[in-house]
C-alpha cells in the first residue's frame, strides 16, 4: 500500500504462466505474460478466441494460480499465496462481472447483491444497507425486490456489477460482461463502467468488440497466450472505428515502424449475441482521456481481428474454469441472516 492513488500499480505480472495439462499434450494457456496496470485505469484485453483472456483474467482475479510467474496485486505479491489466502485476496480487491450474469434465480436483486457480505460475514442489517446503495450506483434502487426473470438483460447485469462493487474492491473484473447484450443495453452497461471510472474505480474488461473496448483507455491484446501489443484506444479510434463525429486523429504515434494496417479492423466481428443482432450503431465515445501507452509495438500483421468471432462461449455458462462461479451459491446457502 503506497500512499493515494496517482501513478501507483494496482496489477503487475511477470513472465506469467499458465498450463494444463491434457494427457499428453501442454495447453499454454498463458506463454509468459507482463503487464502493469495503474490504479484507475480503464483497461480492455481482446484477442481471439482461445488466446488466453480469460485465463488471465482469472489469474488476476485471483481465480486461480499460474504455473509461473510473478503476480503482484494492489502491492501483494500473490503468486505464492495459499488458497485461503487467495480466496481472502480476491473477496476484499476484485469484483467480477461475467457475460452470464450469474444470478441466483430465485433470489431478489438485493439478495444477489447481499451475496458477497453474507461471505464476508457482515451483519444483516449491513448488508441490506450496502445493497441497497450499490444498487442505487447502478440506478436499480426501484427494482431491488425483482428476481432475475423479472429483469431485463441489461438490468440483470447492471445487478451483477452492483455485485461485483458491494464490496468496494480495488479492481472490477469484467470477461465480456457485453457479450449477451444487445448494442443500446452495452452502451447502458458501459455508461455504468464510464461513471466508475470517473469516480475512480480500476477497470479490467475482456471485450471482442472494437467499439466497446474503444470506451477504455487501453488495450491489451493476447495472442497466443502471449501480449501480441498495447495500444492506446486512440489506435483503433484512429482507424475508423466507431467514432463518426470525432475529429480524425492527431493521436497517431509519431513515424515510427507504424505500418499502415489501413484496413480498420472491421468493427466488431463479435461472438453473435443470441437475442440481439441488430448492428452496433455508432456510440459517441468520449474521446479516451489517456493515450499514455502508445503502441508499443508495431501491430500485428494480422490485424488483431478475431478471426473466429468465437463460439458463443466457452464451457459451463459463466463460470470461470478453474474454480467455479464465486458466487455460485453454496451447498447450503446462508441465506437467511447468515447466522
Ligand atoms: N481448465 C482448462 N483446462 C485445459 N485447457 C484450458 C482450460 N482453460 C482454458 N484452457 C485452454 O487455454 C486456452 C485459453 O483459454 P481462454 O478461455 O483463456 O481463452 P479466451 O481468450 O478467453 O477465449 P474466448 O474468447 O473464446 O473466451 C484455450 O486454448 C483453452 O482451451
Ligand atoms: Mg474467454
Amino acid at each position: 500500500m503506497s500512499g493515494n492513488g496517482h501513478m501507483e500499480s494496482i496489477i503487475v505480472t511477470r513472465d506469467l504462466r499458465k498450463e494444463y495439462v491434457m494427457g499428453t499434450e501442454t495447453v499454454h494457456a498463458l506463454a509468459g505474460v507482463d503487464i502493469e496496470i495503474l490504479r484507475n485505469q480503464y483497461v480492455s484485453i481482446m484477442g481471439p478466441s482461445g488466446s488466453g483472456k480469460s485465463t488471465l483474467m482469472n489469474m488476476i482475479g485471483c481465480l486461480d494460480s499460474p504455473t509461473s510467474g510473478e503476480y503482484v496485486l494492489n502491492g501483494q505479491a500473490v503468486q505464492d499465496l495459499s488458497d485461503d489466502n487467495l480466496a481472502r485476496i480476491r473477496n476484499r480487491e476484485i469484483g467480477f462481472v461475467f457475460q452470464t450474469f450469474n444470478l441466483l434465480p430465485r433470489a431478489t436483486a438485493l439478495h444477489n447483491v447481499e451475496l458477497p457480505l453474507i461471505y464476508a460475514g457482515v451483519s444483516s442489517r449491513d448488508r441490506q444497507q450496502r445493497a441497497a446503495q450499490a444498487l442505487e450506483i447502478v440506478q436499480l434502487a426501484d427494482r431491488m425486490d425483482h428476481k432475475p426473470n423479472e429483469l431485463s438483460g441489461g438490468q440483470r447485469q447492471r445487478v451483477a456489477i452492483a455485485r461485483a462493487l458491494v464490496n468496494d474492491p480495488s479492481i472490477l473484473l469484467a470477461d465480456e460482461p457485453t457479450g449477451n447484450l444487445d448494442s443500446s443495453t452495452s452502451e447502458e452497461i458501459m455508461d455504468v463502467f464510464d461513471t466508475l471510472h470517473e469516480n475512480g474505480q480500476t477497470i479490467i474488461m475482456v471485450t471482442h468488440e472494437y467499439d466497446i473496448a474503444a470506451r477504455s483507455q487501453r488495450v491489451i491484446t493476447l495472442v497466443d497466450g502471449k501480449v501480441e501489443a498495447q495500444m492506446s484506444v486512440d489506435y483503433y479510434l484512429a482507424r475508423g472505428l466507431k467514432q463518426p463525429t470525432a475529429a480524425p486523429v492527431a493521436a497517431d504515434p509519431p513515424a515510427s515502424p507504424q505500418p499502415e494496417p489501413a484496413r480498420a479492423p472491421e468493427p466488431a466481428p463479435a461472438p453473435e449475441p443470441e437475442t440481439a443482432p441488430e448492428p452496433t450503431p455508432p456510440r459517441e465515445t468520449a474521446p479516451s482521456p489517456s493515450p499514455e501507452i502508445a503502441p508499443t509495438a508495431p501491430p500485428p500483421t494480422a490485424t488483431p481481428v478475431d478471426p473466429a468471432p468465437a463460439e458463443a462461449t466457452p464451457p459451463a455458462p459463466g463460470t470461470p474454469r478453474p474454480i467455479s462461479n464465486p458466487w455460485a451459491p453454496p451447498t447450503t446457502p446462508p441465506m437467511d441472516g447468515g447466522r
